[in-house]
């Protein structure tokens, strides 16, 4: 049972473990702003595992809707945790760089304690807790500055102000990896594919919180210089270079969300348990610009 496959991670799913039985329920079949429906909805499906990339993602907006970001991030989660130890199956589940406050010096561990610093953090954080204290078996699979083909993201958002405006600003101050959806994707399936068939057991035994990120770190500042630089490799015509793009603190953006400066996840968890790699995050980039720019539609 896949949530979220009209989003981002979702999608990328979707297509990567189109060699399973899928059900996707939509927001019309299971609305998880609906809490107290979920368990007969998973009851009605009777799915062998459940995977859960739906959440209330929109990070400022949170702020004035905290009970909806609370019952989709946190109750809903609360519900598919239960109802995945009632039918003694597993949970992978969604979780961000934003249950971190970003003071740490160093990239965060799994172990390291959480410090939220907005509303979707506090709710991604409490989905965390309560998937925990459901006792299913789960993985929760921290990811940040998610952008892939599909779906709104800030690489797509850059690529068009770049088409659009003569000059940019954008913040230098923050520090992470962006993570390629189908970075997500493809590693999730790995991890799958390391229990031979035998899932839940896999899960019980590598049952925890994963970072799941791409490898290297940079600002959004960097990071939109390249790819304004890459434009013309993709076909787009960009009105401005990456001379064009001003870095600036986050002081000089406010949004109703505080955001960490330091949202950089360590993954060697990850990479040691399952023995796979994850690529550095100018590389990941790289392949899904060359994937945009040889089929045009999805840019
Ligand atoms: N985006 C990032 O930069 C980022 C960073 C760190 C962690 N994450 C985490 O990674 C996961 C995937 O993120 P994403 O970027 O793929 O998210 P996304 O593109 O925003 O997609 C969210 C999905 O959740 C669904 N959804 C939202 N509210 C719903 C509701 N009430 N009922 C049913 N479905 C609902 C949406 O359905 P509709 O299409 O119907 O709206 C959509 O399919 C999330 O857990 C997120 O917290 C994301």
């Amino acid at each position: 049972m896949l949530t979220g496959a009209t989003g981002q991670v979702g999608h990328a799913l979707a297509e990567t473990l189109g060699g399973h039985t899928l059900v996707m329920p939509g927001r019309d079949a299971l609305d998880l702003s609906r809490p107290d429906r979920i368990a007969s909805c998973v009851e009605r499906i009777a799915p062998d595992l459940i995977i859960n990339p739906a959440a209330y993602t929109a990070v400022d907006k949170a702020e004035a809707e905290p009970e909806l970001a609370r019952l989709i991030n946190t109750e809903a989660v609360r519900a598919l945790a239960q109802a995945a130890a009632l039918h003694g199956i597993g949970l992978v589940h969604f979780s961000t760089d934003y249950v971190f406050d970003g003071t740490k010096e160093e990239a965060y561990r799994e172990s390291d304690p959480t410090c939220p610093i907005n509303v979707y953090g506090r709710t991604k954080r409490d989905g965390e807790s309560a998937i925990i204290d459901s006792g299913c078996a789960f993985w929760i699979l921290r990811t940040s500055w998610v952008y892939g083909r599909h779906g709104g993201n800030f690489m797509k958002t850059i690529l068009r102000l770049a088409q659009e405006r003569d000059a940019l600003c954008v913040v230098n101050d923050q520090f992470g990896a962006p993570t390629s959806d189908e970075v997500i994707a493809q590693t999730l399936r790995q991890m799958l594919e390391a229990g031979k068939g035998r899932i839940t057991e896999h899960m019980r035994a590598s049952t925890g919180i994963y970072h799941l990120t791409c490898g290297g770190q940079t600002s959004w500042h960097a990071y939109a210089c390249k790819l304004v630089d890459a434009m013309p490799s993709l076909g787009l015509v960009s009105r401005m270079s990456s001379r064009d793009v001003q870095g600036i603190a986050s002081a000089a953006y406010p949004t109703a969300a505080r955001r960490p400066a330091n949202s950089r996840l360590h993954t060697d968890k990850l990479r040691h348990t399952f023995h796979l790699d994850l690529p550095h995050w100018a590389e990941a980039l790289d392949q899904c610009l060359a994937l945009m720019a040889s089929s045009p539609s999805s840019h």
